[in-house]
């Protein structure tokens, strides 16, 4: 018997006040040529199992830098990031790639469906890379498009859905996994307002199954279901506050 996607709880590892996520004094310099910009200028962030955070900031102010280097996409250029205990800088390629399949599901602002794919065939990737029987895969991937409500869309290809069903196909692929961090760029800068809310509310109920999420927003309506906003600018936190909202 598989469990229904999202419907596990997690189940804090760690006593809950070990942070899965820290950066301590984490810069990053990209550099194309001869040029140097310094996008993160010292961030230190601690993040707990189960914590749902939003991060705020003005376009260019280092948040998707933030989320890269989260997400194990990229890395620092000083400065170190912990993730569940871990050093990164001491995983080697196959660690990450394996750390970036089954602990973390992502949700880009540009959905990053493969179009020539249908709905569950998407979803089904990341199990493909997880070496995830192929029947299995198919049970789990219909299970979680039908958890975002779209049981009826399982054969239809990114470009036949709207722009909130393609997100809710990014969420579905995100949860697929049973990752037990959500990390989300901008999930609902494309959607709608009814899009939006339903995006919101799937994020609601992982971080009601104990999810870790990062939320990325430059909105404040969106930022405001996590409850901490941390706020950058120019590549550095400027305030980190409980939501009290
Ligand atoms: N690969 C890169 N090479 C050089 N500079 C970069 C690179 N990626 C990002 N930057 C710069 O780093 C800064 C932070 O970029 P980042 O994408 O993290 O911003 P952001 O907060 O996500 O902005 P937005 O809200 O527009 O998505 C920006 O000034 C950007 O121009
Ligand atoms: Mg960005």
């Amino acid at each position: 018997m598989v469990e229904p996607v999202i419907q596990s709880r997690v189940e804090p590892t760690s006593g809950s006040t070990e942070p899965v996520i820290a950066l301590a004094a984490a810069r990053k310099v990209y550099r194309s040529g001869s040029l140097e910009f310094e996008a993160l200028r010292g961030i230190d962030l601690e993040i707990v199992e189960g914590e749902y955070v939003a991060i705020m900031g003005p376009s260019g102010s280092g948040k998707s830098t933030i989320m890269n280097i989260l997400g194990c996409l990229d890395t620092l250029s000083s400065g170190t990031y912990r993730l569940g205990g871990d050093d990164v800088n001491d995983l080697d390629e196959i660690d990450l790639a394996q750390i970036r399949n089954q602990r973390i599901g992502f949700v880009f602002q540009q959905f990053n469906l493969l179009p020539s794919l249908s709905a569950w065939r998407n979803v089904e990737l990341p199990m493909i890379y997880g070496k995830v029987h192929r029947d299995e895969r198919k049970l789990r991937a219909q299970r979680a498009l039908e958890r975002v409500g779209l049981g009826d869309r399982l054969a239809n290809r990114p470009g036949e859905l709207s722009g909130g069903q393609q997100q809710r196909v990014a969420v579905a692929r995100a949860l697929v996994g049973e990752p037990t961090m959500i990390l989300a760029d901008e999930p609902t800068g494309n959607l709608d307002s009814v899009s939006t809310r339903d995006v919101l509310g799937l994020f609601d109920e992982l971080h009601e199954l104990g999810r870790t999420i990062v939320l990325i927003t430059h909105e404040i309506e969106v930022a405001e279901r996590a409850r901490r906003i941390v706020r950058v600018r120019d590549g550095e936190i400027v305030t980190d506050e409980v939501n009290a909202a």
